[in-house]
């Protein structure tokens, strides 16, 4: 007989992860000489682009006494506080004026800094990277430096089309990123005619190896039943198609489909605004379909509904999670969302300790589930 699995209790928890890079806002809803709000991790921060078109990012308060900063005054160099005047250079947040100094008073301001935060434009996106919080007490001070560039899409050709979807859910980062990796939920969530039906559900073999920082379902052909691969297909003339899908640390899930000459990559992050409400942004680019009018609005339609799907789902259930269910993975369909919390103790385990982190898979895996 063969041994019986029983279904683990696992809670999640609303920890977010600094020390990385999140997408703050659409670049082309930030214009020059402008400020905006966005909250990332829960905290507020102010957005913007110079004069030059350089973005930053500041936190919405100011360090006199608390301020938001995006009331203040923007020239596209300086951000001047709406209560006292003290201007602040954007990119650093060092003061450069406070206007209540006498001549003869010699207040160091120079060293007085709105907290800032490394910003970077990056296909489509401004990121901002979250540094570990300082000491308590420290105040501000000069910016973190990130030890790394923001993410990127991966391309395959010079030229090719670029499209981003939104969306806002209710629920905690964890709630958003296993959703986001749950391959059960398929059949129930995301049905229509032109793509696929309840019925249509079978069983599926998928390899996963462990990467850097998370974990790859490798190289495989699509599933037979969806539509918009089956038309990849036609259309793309190549006899196989292979998509491969990563998810790495903190929030970061990147698919990219090759056939032939033409390929299709996407990078889709869930963000944490707030401990209960995250932002899931797709943004995907491809040189398939570039002559065909209707193309990416077709590839948008398709995307744009799916992630209602999700956002609605998550909406249902954020009700039922405000009670504090208990809550359970089984395998394999939920594997990925335990190596998610793995991966994600194994990091915070890697910074409490300074040694290296260890990967909770050790090497490839194969997982079975119906979807
Ligand atoms: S609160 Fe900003 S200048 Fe005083
Ligand atoms: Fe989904």
């Amino acid at each position: 007989m063969p041994e019986l699995d029983f279904p683990q209790r696992q809670s999640t928890d609303a920890l977010m992860l600094t020390g990385f890079w999140y997408r703050a806002l659409p670049a082309d809803r930030v214009h020059r000489n402008q400020l905006y709000k966005a909250t990332l991790l829960e905290i507020p921060l102010v957005v913007g682009r110079d004069r030059a078109g350089h973005p930053f990012a500041l936190r919405d308060s100011c360090p006199h006494r608390g301020m938001p900063l995006n009331c203040g005054k923007f020239d596209g160099e300086n951000l001047e506080c709406s209560y006292h005047g003290w201007q602040f250079d954007v990119h650093d947040g060092q003061c450069q004026l406070i206007p209540s100094l006498t001549h003869d008073q010699t207040l160091k301001f120079d060293r007085i800094y709105a907290g800032s935060y490394p910003c970077e434009e990056q296909d489509g996106f401004i990121w901002v990277y979250i540094a570990d919080p300082g000491p308590p007490g420290a105040g501000f001070a000069a910016p973190a430096e990130a030890p790394d560039a923001a993410p990127q899409i991966e391309k395959f050709s010079a030229k090719y089309k670029l499209a981003y979807l939104q969306a806002e859910m209710p629920v905690s980062i964890d709630h958003g990123i296993i959703g986001l990796m749950d391959p059960a939920h398929g059949p129930f969530v995301h049905q229509a005619w032109w793509w696929r039906s309840q019925h249509s559900i079978h069983e599926k073999q998928k390899n996963f190896e462990p990467i850097p920082g998370g974990f790859r379902m490798s190289a495989h052909t699509p599933s037979s039943n969806s539509a918009p691969y089956k038309l990849l297909r036609l259309y793309a003339d190549a006899d196989s198609i292979t998509t491969t899908i990563d998810f790495v640390l903190p929030n970061i899930r990147t698919e990219t489909i090759r056939a032939g000459k033409y390929w299709f990559s996407s990078l889709t992050t869930v963000t944490p605004v707030t401990r209960n409400q995250c932002r899931i942004d797709v943004v995907a680019a491809w040189n398939i379909f570039r002559w065909m009018p209707f193309g990416p609005e077709l590839l948008k339609f398709v995307f744009a509904k799916f992630v209602e799907q999700d956002r609605r789902t998550m909406e249902l259930q954020a009700e039922g999670l405000k009670h504090n269910p208990h809550l359970m993975l089984i395998d394999d369909a939920d594997r990925p969302a335990k190596w998610y919390f793995q991966l994600k103790a194994a990091h915070l385990e890697s910074k409490r300790t300074g040694r290296e982190m260890k990967h909770p898979m050790d090497g490839p895996v194969t997982l079975k589930w119906r979807s």
